[in-house]
């Protein structure tokens, strides 16, 4: 395993490596069993595997947030070794934001401004959009892989690959949990013990809604006051409940095709969000609509 800091070092290490095929996961470091489990995918879909770690200051909307950020690149380098990385590209942010670095790629529509993109502010997703853009370009890989569990980010990074037509497939992995359904997240190692337990309502919230859709429910709104129920009975206060389409995150009011469900809430000081996906409402068969229709893209 070779760890590179500059794009330059980045491309020269992967030139001889492109007979073959590469595969990509960006993150942020602090890495997590959620992360080992892309890298597990990526590694074997790949001859070639690479990592990023770099904490993208653009996409914090809270300095404290940022300068709380876990950083442990030791631990993650043993990680990445245990994974089989072949290639560690760890910059430092003058090389990724040099000197009069003045591009923005900013995603509009729903899609970047509704939820994650309301409660943080666009700066948000325009961070994330311009870091992985740059990331995607420096690194070109065959396949870049992302978890399901920020589905917002998922829908923004499939939108601007298909807009800048960036010659890459995204693969979705499932959100890893722990024993007791909470995704896996750097941002867990914050909650204080009573706060982890609270915490558990938000996975719990998400199985009822998907209990009372397996019921037949589809009216969205009960559905919400269902998840919302479950999250008041442990004291968790969200910032928001939604239910949306998964590639536009338009609202959806009645379920038919798929719906994402989505969390965000703070427990303490702790920002959590976590999702899930119902599946397309079963149509009698005499509809003329098929009864799975698949949906492109999805979290
Ligand atoms: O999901 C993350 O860790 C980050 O948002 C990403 C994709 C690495 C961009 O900084």
């Amino acid at each position: 395993m070779i760890v590179v800091r500059t794009v330059a070092d980045l491309r020269a290490a992967l030139r001889d490596r492109r007979t073959g095929t590469i595969g990509f996961v960006p993150t942020m470091g602090a890495l997590h069993e959620g992360h080992v489990s892309l890298l597990r995918a990526a590694r074997g879909g790949n001859d070639t595997l690479v990592l990023s770690i770099f904490v993208n200051p653009t996409q914090f909307d809270e300095q404290s947030d940022l300068a709380a950020y876990p950083r442990t690149e030791a631990a993650d380098l043993a990680v990445a070794e245990g994974a089989g990385v072949d290639v560690v590209f760890a910059p430092d942010a003058a090389e990724m934001y040099p000197r009069g670095f003045s591009t923005v790629v900013s995603v509009s529509g729903p899609v970047a401004e509704t939820l994650e993109g309301a409660q943080r502010g666009r700066a948000h997703f325009d961070g994330v959009a311009t870091v992985v853009c740059k990331l995607l370009l420096s690194v070109l890989p065959d396949s870049a892989y992302f978890g399901a569990k920020d589905a917002q980010q998922v829908a923004v990074v499939r939108r601007l690959v298909a807009d800048l037509s960036i010659p890459v497939r995204v693969v979705v992995c499932p959100t890893s949990r722990d024993d007791d359904g909470l995704a896996r997240s750097s941002r867990n190692a914050r909650l204080a013990p009573d706060e982890r337990a609270r915490a558990i309502a938000i996975p719990r919230a998400l199985s009822a809604v998907t209990d009372a859709a397996a019921a037949g429910v589809t009216d969205t709104a009960a559905l919400r006051a269902e998840a919302r129920a479950v999250l008041a009975g442990a004291g968790v206060e969200p910032e928001y409940v939604a239910l949306v389409d998964p590639v536009s995150f338009e609202p959806v009011v009645v379920r038919e095709g798929p719906v994402l469900v989505a969390i965000a809430a703070r427990v303490g000081r702790t920002r959590l969000i976590d999702n899930v996906v119902l599946e397309p409402v079963r149509q009698p068969a005499h509809s003329g609509r098929p009864a799975d229709s698949a949906h492109e893209g999805g979290a």
